[in-house]
């Protein structure tokens, strides 16, 4: 899945530098050219001849050599590649990156990159935990570096917490994944449908969402080049084309599902997630009996999608998106709910009787954000996704 892919890897000088190696390896087997940089702190953790042995390239480390320069200057180096990868990305480095400093090949080349950069983050805890460490993360996130890790776990230095570089196996899951964003290089998530709550095998709760909005906006994704998982519960529509469908049946799976989906650009939380669920399902058909009692049922809430989402620390996309179906004071409403949620975008329709959008082909939505509200006229499900999923491109741009 990554034939002809090309990554550049910097290796950077931290303990984990080993696992460097394993990555090169499980990279190539799977179809990547890799070359690399190794930093001069690198050199005395891992050796230039070890990885020129795994990657089957020359290794680069000098910023001022004259062959290297006169067979591959450092801007083409930093340009052949597809994506720039920093294992380990040590506190100095990151440091450094943020500061946009170019002091020495593997800053240089990032620094004149003009190609996305992963790193995997390691190093002492209380270096991660630093507050210059936190700032730095937080200025190369807004940079759009991506980060996969640190994990948290036992240190080479005997201290327990985060800090730890990912395992080879979940930066090449971080890598593969970035190559499986869309023609426009950009990820979307949206969930749609009701869900289903199990009060026994044969009953459920669920309410009168047809899916169909949902649907709509993620059809209109696929069609804009996103790379689209739609996670649906159950509906009769059908499936929208070129798009990863993922069908659950209760919020606690719709959730799953999506955390499994993540890391996205954008998500529009479509879908009616049902509040409550039953406490206890019952493992067997509830038997109507003359005499008994009546059965009670007990609810406990359920998890908010949305919010969850809204909430993350790490990995929250640029762009989240929720929906209000109101039956009055819409946007009075609606605009408590992007407080609430924490989301940036509430598309917010009303769906008092005599509306028709539950189940219609027609909706009216407004668009509010934290300083805007745009009431937009009334048109197709398919129209409003389709001048959503404009909007969202023209934020994300
Ligand atoms: O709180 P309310 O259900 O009105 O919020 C609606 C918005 O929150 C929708 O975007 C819906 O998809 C989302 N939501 C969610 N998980 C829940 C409840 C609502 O994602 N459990």
């Amino acid at each position: 899945m990554l034939s002809g892919k090309r990554i550049l890897l910097i290796i950077a000088g931290g303990i984990a530098a080993y696992k460097a190696i394993e990555l090169i390896r499980r990279l190539r087997e799977r179809g990547a050219a890799v070359r690399c940089i190794l930093t001069k702190a690198g050199a005395e953790f891992v050796t230039p001849l070890s990885l020129s042995a795994v990657s089957g390239d020359k290794v680069y480390g000098e910023l001022f050599s004259l062959t290297d320069e006169a067979e591959m200057g450092h801007i083409q180096l930093s340009r052949d590649a597809d994506l720039l990868v920093v294992v380990p990305a040590t506190a100095d480095i990151l440091a450094r990156m943020a500061a946009g400093l170019a002091n020495d090949l593997a800053t240089t080349a990032l620094l004149a990159t003009d190609k996305p950069v992963l790193v995997a983050p390691a190093m002492n805890v209380r270096m991660w935990l630093h507050p210059a460490t936190q700032r730095n993360i937080q200025q190369l996130q807004s940079d759009g570096v991506r980060f996969v890790g640190p994990a948290e776990g036992d240190m080479a230095c005997g201290e327990y917490g985060p800090g730890r570089m990912s395992e080879p196996a979940e930066i090449l899951g971080a890598i593969e994944g970035f190559f499986t964003a869309g023609s426009n290089g950009l990820r979307a998530l949206v969930t749609s449908g009701p869900t289903h709550e199990a009060i026994d095998p044969v009953r459920f709760i669920a309410n009168r969402s047809s899916g169909k909005q949902g649907h709509a906006i993620a059809a209109a994704f696929a069609a804009r080049g996103f790379a689209t998982t739609l996670v649906s519960g159950p509906t009769h529509e059908p499936r929208p084309q070129g798009v990863k469908f993922v069908g659950v049946e209760s919020a606690r799976d719709m959730l799953a599902a999506c955390e499994a989906a993540l890391p996205v650009d954008v998500v529009v939380c479509a879908a009616a997630v049902a509040d409550w669920r039953v406490a206890v399902e019952a493992n067997q058909k509830l038997k109507k009996e003359k005499g008994k009692p009546l059965p009670v049922l007990t609810l406990a809430e359920n998890p908010d999608i949305l919010a969850t989402i809204a909430g993350l620390k790490r990995g929250r996309p640029r762009l989240v998106v929720g929906f209000a179906a109101e039956t009055e004071r819409v946007v009075e409403h609606a605009r408590a709910k992007l407080a609430r949620k924490g989301c940036d975008w509430i598309v917010a329709n009303d769906v008092s009787p005599g509306t028709g959008t539950f189940g219609g082909t027609n909706n009216t939505v407004h668009l509010i954000s934290a300083d805007r509200t745009e009431a937009w006229p009334q048109a197709t499900k398919e129209q409003v996704g389709q001048r959503l999923v404009a909007r969202i491109v023209e934020a994300l741009a």
